[in-house]
């Protein structure tokens, strides 16, 4: 990125597209996906939404407990399993979509926790809000909001959790810099996301398309970790990671996506 301005290919031609013009690249994919107009984000997606779901992470168990159509098969693991989840806690989604991870998380923390889930895309907001009124998730919140300004207030959560989207993002270190804004003292992350290992192709780099499958904003594994660290984390650490392989995948990427489960502690003693 040079001046804030990319260098991307939209549309097969090469164009130079400021952060805004991606953002709604990126918003309108998730748009259609959160209005059922097409059924996949990524090439990397599997033949059905549940096998996609299985393979990432979840059981028939988690799949059964979650309203069908908060199941979008567009994560890249199952952060709620890994992140500990306490009853009483207060969690926040960030990417939310339909909200898959927040009603599992609202089963995990039970009625005295909350469960925030925030996404930048409005119809994946409104379908996380008419899921959570539909099947009566009352402590359960959706607010549209950009991960760099997330609308959260500083200190108020216990833990944010994250599957497939930290790639999505222009700014990886504000992003995490305002999780680690929302955390109160002591709170944690369980992120789970899609890192490179190695080059990856150059015309993948400079696709939007590609970025909006969560390819071309992936960075290399130990500068995400670093990424994370700069922003105030400590005990950072990878808690899984496997290769990330899909039908359709093009040859030059295989072998060079990992999904990551990462998780990571703001200190009692941090300042905001
Ligand atoms: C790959 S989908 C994952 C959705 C959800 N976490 C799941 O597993 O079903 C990525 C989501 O992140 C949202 N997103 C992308 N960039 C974002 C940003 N900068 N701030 C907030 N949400 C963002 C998209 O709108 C989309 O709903």
């Amino acid at each position: 990125m040079i001046g804030g301005r990319l260098q991307i290919i939209k549309e097969c031609e090469v164009e130079t597209v400021d952060k805004q013009e991606l953002k709604d690249i990126i918003k309108d994919r998730y748009g259609r996906i959160a209005r059922g107009e097409v059924a996949f984000c990524c090439p990397t997606c599997g033949p059905t939404t549940t096998d996609q779901c299985l393979a990432v992470g979840y059981s028939a168990e988690d799949l059964r407990l979650v309203p069908e159509s908060a199941i979008l098969g567009v994560g890249c693991g199952n952060p709620t399993a890994l992140a500990d989840l306490k009853a009483g806690e207060t969690v926040l989604d960030l990417g939310a979509g339909a909200g898959i991870d927040v009603f599992l998380a609202a089963h995990k923390v039970g009625e005295q926790g909350r469960v925030i889930g925030v996404d930048m895309t409005a119809d994946m907001v409104s379908r996380g809000r008419q899921l959570a009124e539909q099947h009566g998730y009352r402590h359960v919140a959706f607010h549209l909001g950009d991960a760099e300004h997330l609308p959260v207030e500083a200190a108020t959560v216990d833990v944010v959790i994250s599957n497939c989207v930290i790639n999505l993002t222009l700014d990886k270190l504000a992003s995490f810099k305002e999780v680690h804004r929302v955390l109160r003292p002591g709170g944690r992350i369980l992120i789970a996301d899609l890192v490179t290992a190695g080059e990856l192709p150059p015309e993948v780099r400079a696709s939007a398309a590609a970025w909006a499958d969560c390819l071309a904003g992936a960075m290399e594994k130990e500068a995400y970790l670093e990424t994370i660290r700069l922003a105030g984390f400590s005990e950072v650490a990878v808690v899984s990671e496997s290769s990330y392989e899909a039908p359709g995948m093009a040859e030059g990427l295989r072998g060079k996506i990992l999904s990551v489960k990462v998780r990571g502690i703001k200190g009692p003693e941090a300042e905001e």
